[in-house]
């Protein structure tokens, strides 16, 4: 099978790379001539685990290749993927759709016969149709059927979701496209993993709602930290507790800052612009896009009231800047609204992660970068933790104290525990835990599972 992926950015690479490693001939194509020329020389312009020597190995073997060229790239191709951006238009909240509307004009300018093309980007209810109908206005002498296949990959573990998702969705209107995606995803229903074939719309409703409905289980979970903290209850024994009912699940629960990332923020906005169009609103996503803005603005203040109310002229040392481990993406990271914000406030902000420092840079320019982990909280009034990465949950307690000038920390990943905290010397605030607030503070004890 000949396939050609249009965006090569973290869905369209990952996606072009996994079907090339299923054995088709794949080629990425991108408007961005750097991007294609760093990926023709071996470089990987993102950083997503795995990715690399995935690319490097389906490059090699004759699978994968990458053109700026999209007329000779899809001249052949069975499948047209596009996976290229739907931002947030700022001005409306909708999903923009310029990027994908010229890219399916590009293609039925180009092609003959029957094409199919398959929307992988996360597009509005609507739009495949809407694409169809513009391809066919374009070209009245080529056919075109839009097949819709949402993506579910987490960034950090997007080639596992790609390789072993929990199903595949696709929305079409023939037999025949239901038989060509039916072969396109055979390597994976050899591993009875579900393709549930259904219509376009609801396909597309379906990405919505998935990413809606985690988004709603994150913005629950933080509200009950609130409480948790004011109650004496403990949120991660409130997740636990609650995550063992099969019927509400345990993923999805892990108190935060809020949520961030290109997709969570942008997909919420998007669905309720939708739900608005159609007269028909959706309140509970209205409220879980508004506690989550609010969760994100409040963040920094937190850290000022564990700084003893002011953190003029203070050295705050902050760990971890992207919206999640594993990633280099800075997109809706809740580091753009907590720094900047101390910055106002008077603090000198040093901050390390492992990858996303580059990005960083660009967007939070008055913050001193460390090189290492340990050189980031040297002299610092207080130790922050933004994103859990692997190599902050195991840090040298002796040396952190030897660095830092006070003995303060921030975790809002809650990736330590208060009693072991506190047993070091440690003032240790964290989210939805007793001893959060020491005026109301009261007697810690974990839940056990016998
Ligand atoms: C994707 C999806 O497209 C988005 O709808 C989904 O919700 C999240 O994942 P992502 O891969 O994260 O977006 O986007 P990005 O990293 O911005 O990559 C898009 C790529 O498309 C870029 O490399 C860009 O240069 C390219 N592009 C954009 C084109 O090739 N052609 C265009 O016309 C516009
Ligand atoms: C999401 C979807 O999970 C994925 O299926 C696809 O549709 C793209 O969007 P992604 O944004 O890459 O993936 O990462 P995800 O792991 O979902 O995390 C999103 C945000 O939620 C992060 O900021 C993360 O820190 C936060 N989160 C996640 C929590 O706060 N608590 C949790 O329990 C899980």
């Amino acid at each position: 099978m000949n396939i050609t992926v249009i965006g090569t950015g973290y869905v369209g690479l990952v996606s072009g790379t996994c079907f090339a490693e299923f054995g088709y001939r794949v080629t990425c194509v991108d408007v961005d001539i750097a991007k294609i020329e760093t990926l023709q020389t071996g470089g990987v312009p993102i950083y997503e685990p795995g990715l690399d020597l995935m690319i490097k190995r389906n490059t090699q073997e004759g699978r994968l290749h990458f053109s700026a060229d999209l007329v000779s790239s899809i001249a052949h191709s069975d499948l047209i993927f596009l996976a290229v951006g739907t931002p947030t238009d700022p001005q409306t909240g909708k999903a923009n759709l310029t990027y994908i509307k010229q890219a399916a004009v590009d293609i039925a300018q180009n092609v003959k016969g029957h094409q199919y093309v398959v929307i992988k980007s996360t597009v509005p209810v609507g739009t495949a149709k809407t694409i169809e109908v513009l391809m066919a206005q374009t070209n009245p002498h080529a056919t075109f059927e839009v097949i819709s296949n949402p993506e579910f990959l987490r960034e950090g573990a997007a080639i596992e979701d790609f390789m072993r998702p929990d199903r595949v969705v696709v929305g079409c209107h023939t037999t025949k496209a239901k038989t060509i995606m039916g072969k396109l995803y055979r390597p994976l229903t050899l591993l009875n993993i579900p393709v549930f074939y259904t219509s376009n719309p609801s396909a597309e409703l379906i990405k919505y709602a998935a990413n809606a409905f985690l988004a709603t289980k994150i913005a629950f979970i933080n509200e009950i930290g609130d409480l948790s903290e004011v109650c004496g209850a403990d949120i991660q024994d409130i997740a636990q507790g609650i995550g063992m009912d099969h019927r509400i699940g345990p993923k999805f629960l892990q108190t935060s800052p809020g949520y961030g990332g290109s997709c969570f923020p942008k997909d919420t906005l998007a669905l309720r612009e939708t739900a608005e169009d159609f007269n028909s609103p959706v309140t509970i996503v209205d409220a879980v896009i508004k506690a989550n803005d609010r969760r994100k603005a409040h963040m920094a203040d937190r850290i000022i009231q564990a700084c003893g109310g002011d953190v003029k002229g203070k050295r705050i040392a902050i760990l971890g800047l992207t919206f999640k481990p594993n990633t280099d993406d800075m997109r809706d990271s809740v580091s753009l609204d907590v720094i900047p914000t101390l910055e106002k406030a008077g603090a000198k902000i040093h901050a390390y992660d492992p990858k996303g420092m580059e990005e960083a840079q660009k967007l939070l320019p008055h913050v001193s970068y460390a090189s290492s982990v340990y050189e980031c909280m040297d002299g610092a009034d207080a130790l922050v933790i933004l994103t859990e990465w692997n190599i902050f949950r195991g840090l040298d307690w002796n040396v952190v104290k030897q660095k830092l000038k006070a003995s303060l920390i921030i975790d809002l990943r809650n990736i330590y525990h208060p009693q072991e905290m506190a047993d070091m010397g440690f003032a240790y605030h964290s989210l939805g835990r007793p001893g959060v607030r020491p005026d109301l503070q009261m007697v810690a004890t974990k839940g056990v599972v016998v």
